[in-house]
């Protein structure tokens, strides 16, 4: 039996979905949460649909062993290739993200909007789906952000390496007319101070991190599985590699926030 005390199941390929963990925490402060970073097989971005479904369906089995209440799946690769699978296989709610289109056609003045995303998601039928409903008039520059996600798990956050490889996807669209960048990987918000300094203030940056946070308070509630009674919530994380860059992006700083190496 589901209980309100269980705790919210969260998982990515790797470190990125943690930008999602904090919208949740902070929307969210009675919850506890249980984080699963599969960063030994991150990209996901380049893997196939069946792979994909396999390692998502894999990390699902292990947050129910935990005992998750709720499910978040803070991958736009894994949302957009697998929570159908999982939403047909399991009971549990499933909350997924995809890449925020959709707020950015309704904001583009140039009808040009830039999305960078990993090709798993710009490949997938979900995203093919969600991108025929908006306005046919916006333009979409797609940009794979190849080995973006690899120079975060190794730590090069803000390495030479990632700067030149940004300005590589992120220049061509100023010359491009696009007025809004979509962020379709839940790694790409630790890359905003970055891409601030190429693009300056002359394009919106748009990610998904506040809505899935919303949408997961307003699944709870609807299941009436919320947490109100909870003033020390737990966060657990697990990963199997080396722990530093995990602990470095949700800056761990207090007792009851575990960060565990665990080879699954
Ligand atoms: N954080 C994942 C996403 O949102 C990264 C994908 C990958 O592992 O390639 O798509």
């Amino acid at each position: 039996m589901t209980s309100n005390n269980f705790p919210i199941g969260i998982f990515d390929s790797g470190v990125g979905g943690t930008s999602i963990w904090k919208e949740i925490t902070l929307l969210l402060p009675n919850e506890d949460t249980i984080y699963l970073s599969d960063s030994i097989n991150a990209p996901y971005g380049e893997k196939s649909k069946d792979e994909i479904i396999h390692l998502s369906i894999k990390n699902t089995e292990f947050l129910l062993d935990k005992n998750a209440k709720l499910i978040v799946v803070a991958c736009n690769t894994a949302t957009t290739n697998a929570i159908k699978v999982l939403r047909e296989k399991y009971t549990v709610p499933f909350i997924g993200i995809e890449p925020a289109i959709k707020p950015a056609a309704l904001k583009t003045k140039t009808n040009t909007i830039g999305i960078l995303a990993t090709k798993g998601t710009l490949n997938s039928a979900l995203f093919e789906k969600t991108s025929s409903t908006i306005n046919q008039k916006v333009f979409k520059k797609e940009i794979i952000g190849k080995g973006l996600v690899e120079l975060i798990e190794n730590g090069k956050l803000y390495s030479k390496e990632m700067t030149e490889l940004l300005s590589s996807y992120i220049i061509p669209l100023l010359n491009q007319n696009v007025d809004c960048l979509v962020l379709g990987c839940t790694h790409y918000p630790y890359l905003i101070p970055q891409i601030r300094k190429i693009v300056g203030n002359k394009i919106q940056i748009i990610d998904s991190g506040q809505a899935v946070a919303r949408q997961t308070k307003a699944i709870l509630e609807k299941h009436q599985l919320t947490n109100t009674i909870n003033n020390t919530p737990k966060h657990q994380f697990f990963i199997n590699k080396n722990k530093d860059v995990l602990e470095f992006l949700i800056s761990k700083n207090d007792m009851n926030t575990v960060v565990e190496e665990l080879y699954f």
